[in-house]
């Protein structure tokens, strides 16, 4: 028999459960990740491990408060990027030549002025900037050795030929800076630092840094309306956490709701029960 104390508890739950089960957006939720769809029909939602623990996914977050494990990480596939002396990942590489081509094909003559660091490059870069601006200040444009996802081979610094505005905010507002914003997903880059984030990346607005992550994700990172990609990478850790239910539990869930229709008329059953009378 259906007790009403002690089943109207696991009811209640059962039916929040459901709910969220059924796909409900959890209120105030600040990223809305729509779901990743593949042009080659593989794309799988990645799983925590590969969101947080593996460098060579497209997905880790590498930040100076998630350092690169092993510190001294090489990538495996780097290769050259053609017109440039700078190296990233294959896929990365490939993706930002298309890039380039596009963007000179509209007019912009954007170059490249740096991709994948070694962790020993990084260190010797990021030293000269605490010798030539103290501490405090290089450690808001630059990230310390083994930190930073130079490393990873799946960023690159572009600028404009004869540009006054290269590695500097005002690349933002340029023709070329601005097709790079517009742009940069349709081939699978983030712009990695935007304006205003700084609170939340720990670096100033890089306007001229991309970060590799795949056209589905950048293009979902996009939609989303995730300012950054600490954002959109915790919404995709919180998703890749929840178990799908087991059929046990579904069919449980909808047993549970059945008691309703049996329900007397209680005035307060749903709202401010007290549970404990
Ligand atoms: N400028 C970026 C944060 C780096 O050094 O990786
Ligand atoms: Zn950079």
């Amino acid at each position: 028999m259906f007790s009403l104390r002690r089943g109207l508890p696991a009811l209640l739950l059962g039916m929040t459960v459901l709910v969220s089960a059924l796909g409900a957006a959890p209120a105030q939720a600040a990223v809305q990740l729509a779901p990743v769809v593949s042009s080659d029909k593989k794309t799988k939602p990645p799983t925590t491990d590969e969101l947080t623990k593996d460098p060579a996914s497209l997905l880790v977050l590498v930040s100076r408060t998630n350092p690169l494990k092993p510190e001294n990480y090489l990538p495996k596939d780097l290769r050259t990027v053609a017109g440039s002396g700078d190296q990233l990942r294959n896929g990365a590489a490939t993706a930002l030549e298309d890039l380039l081509k596009a963007g000179r094909k509209d007019g912009h003559s954007l170059t490249m002025l740096s991709a994948y660091r070694s962790f020993e490059r990084q260190k010797s870069l990021f030293n000269q900037y605490k010798a030539r601006y103290g501490l405090d200040y290089a450690t808001r444009i630059s990230a310390p050795a083994g930190t930073s996802e130079h490393q990873l081979g799946l960023s690159a610094d572009l600028g404009l030929a004869n540009s006054s505005c290269d590695l500097k905010a005002c690349f933002g507002e340029t023709a070329g800076g601005k097709w790079l914003a517009e742009n940069a997903q349709r081939f699978g880059f983030i712009i990695r630092y935007p304006a205003d984030g700084e609170k939340t990346t720990g670096y100033k607005y890089e306007p001229w840094h991309l970060r590799y992550i795949g056209v589905e994700h950048a293009q979902a990172m996009k939609s989303s309306q995730a300012k950054t990609f600490e954002d959109y990478h915790a919404a995709l850790v919180k998703a890749s956490k929840i178990k799908p239910l087991t059929e046990a539990q579904i069919k449980e869930q909808r047993e549970s709701l059945m008691v309703l229709r049996f329900l007397p008329p209680y005035r307060d059953w749903s709202v401010g029960y007290d549970f404990a009378r």
